[in-house]
């Protein structure tokens, strides 16, 4: 018995180890595919050992919840878009949160076969605190997570939805939660507990709906750290070392993951984690969209020419690149550039796109090699002695009102200095403003010429251009 245990601990201390790895792996293009392998490993070893534990005694509704599971999973993760990841993630998250509460639930209302409770069948006061934390974080979890999903698939309106005394009403419920885990701590009636769960429910809901869909991307981050958090506290619930391990890296990596994004967008984080943001967006939208003013416009005759007498050029790759799919094509047009002796190098903004590692991810993909991609603060003097600036369904990343303006929605965020390149070309379809709903005034400055069209198509042109 006490060989199996050591195997056991052993086991979840390798999986743990892997998932560390797994998560360096994962911190760069280069490493990435190692890091998923990884983790892939880990899991396979944690949920192997789990499943092979002598408290298991039968198989059935195990292997079918992995089939129906693993099914869903394959089916769902080959047919979906890159652009539709967040709101993919923030319905996986969804489940996450949804199971943290029923396995709660399950050792709230059966208690003795978790080995949580005494003779008498009072649950330990350890296990109630880890039960009702598991719970109540679940429930935010999952709640949150839904309304994310649906702002994100534009099932509901992407906008804030605001109302006077929110913030109080928030703090009131946040307080109400934490008293009913203590109060559940003194009594363990079934009002108190599911009182607890219902109120999260609510608060998941109250703290999400004010965030705009602009901001979404932090919230699903957010989102993902809670549920890490909710699965440790169940791992105390089910004493299980490996689950403990996991939810913590991953409540802490998501943690780490929603600061850096805060600080590339130049939002607070305790303004996220409040629900306090995104009401700017209606307003921004008023300053967005069409505009009248006469641009440069080019042709990609004219970019061909421009880009092939150039000495450097710089890409500059956005949220339209994504769309369009364009990253196959634009490495092409690049290794054409490079025959002719252009120096080509890729600038990345820390949130270009709609996820962190968007654009990283979407060259990796298209073989562009790694030594000619920059983060934004690697890059950003080098524009000054560019001939070119390729933007390429990039707008808000570029846009000099985050420097400007200070009424601007994007007031503050890093950008890249795209104008200072001799020429800017501007790929996007027409003159609609990017996710912020703010103007480009770079789209009306004389060394910008705008290149109206799909991004494939577009660069697809330029390329048998040359
Ligand atoms: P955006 O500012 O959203 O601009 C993308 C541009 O691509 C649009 O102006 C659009 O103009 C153009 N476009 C769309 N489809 C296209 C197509 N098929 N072909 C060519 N162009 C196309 O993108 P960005 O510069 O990458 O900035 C990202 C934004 O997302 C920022 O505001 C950022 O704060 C926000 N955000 C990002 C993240 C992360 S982690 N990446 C997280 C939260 C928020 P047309 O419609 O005229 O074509």
């Amino acid at each position: 018995m006490e060989l199996q245990a050591n195997i056991t601990s052993l086991a979840y201390l390798v999986a743990a180890v892997l998932f560390i790895l797994a998560l360096r792996g994962l911190s760069s293009p280069e490493t990435s595919r190692t890091g998923n392998f990884m983790g892939m490993l880990g899991m396979a070893i944690a949920v192997g050992t789990t499943i092979l534990s002598p408290e298991i005694t039968s198989y059935g509704w195990i292997l079918g919840a992995v089939f129906v599971g693993g099914a869903a999973g394959l089916i769902i993760a080959s047919r979906i878009a890159m652009t539709a990841m967040p709101q993919l993630v923030a319905a996986f998250h969804s489940l996450v949160g949804l199971a943290a509460v029923l396995v709660a639930g399950a050792a709230y209302l059966n208690p003795g076969s978790f080995g949580l409770a005494d003779a008498a069948g009072q649950i330990y006061i350890a296990s109630r605190v880890e039960m009702a934390l598991g719970a109540m974080i679940g429930a935010i979890t999952f709640s949150g997570s839904v309304i994310a999903f649906a702002k994100l698939q534009g099932l509901v309106s992407g906008k804030p939805v605001t109302f006077a005394g929110q913030h109080m009403l928030n703090a009131l419920l946040g307080l109400g939660a934490v008293a009913l885990v203590v109060y559940f701590c003194l009594d363990q009636s079934p009002e108190v507990f599911w009182g607890l769960v219902a109120l999260a429910f609510v608060l998941g809901f109250l703290i999400i709906i004010p965030i705009g869909g602009a901001d979404m991307p932090v919230v699903v981050s957010m989102l993902n750290s809670y549920s890490g958090w909710a699965a440790a506290g169940i791992g105390f619930t089910l004493h299980n070392n490996a689950l403990i391990v996991t939810g913590a890296l991953v409540g802490s990596s998501g943690a780490i993951l929603s600061y850096i994004m805060c600080k590339g967008m130049n939002r607070s984080f305790f303004n996220v984690i409040l629900g306090g943001f995104g009401g700017d967006s209606t307003a921004a939208s008023a300053s967005g969209g069409e505009d009248d003013r006469p641009v440069k416009q080019g042709s990609a005759e004219d970019a061909a020419f421009i880009m092939k007498n150039a000495g450097s050029v710089i890409i500059v790759p956005g949220y339209g690149m994504a769309v369009a799919q364009a990253q196959h094509a634009l490495r092409e047009m690049c290794d054409e550039l490079k025959k002719a002796g252009v120096k080509v190098s890729y600038a990345i903004h820390p949130v270009a796109g709609r996820m962190p590692g968007h654009m990283n991810v979407l060259l990796a993909e298209a073989n562009v090699p790694y030594d000619e991609v920059f983060e934004l603060e690697d890059i950003n003097s080098e524009f000054q002695q560019a001939d070119v600036a390729f933007v390429i369904g990039a707008n808000d990343v570029t846009n000099p009102a985050a420097k400007t303006d200070p009424t601007s929605p994007i007031f503050g965020m890093p950008i890249l200095d795209v104008e200072k390149a001799k020429t800017v070309l501007f790929v996007k379809r027409g003159m609609a403003a990017g996710y912020a709903g703010v103007q480009n005034e770079l789209f009306f400055k004389d060394n910008t010429m705008m290149l109206f069209g799909d991004a494939k198509k577009m660069v697809e042109t330029v390329t048998r251009s040359f």
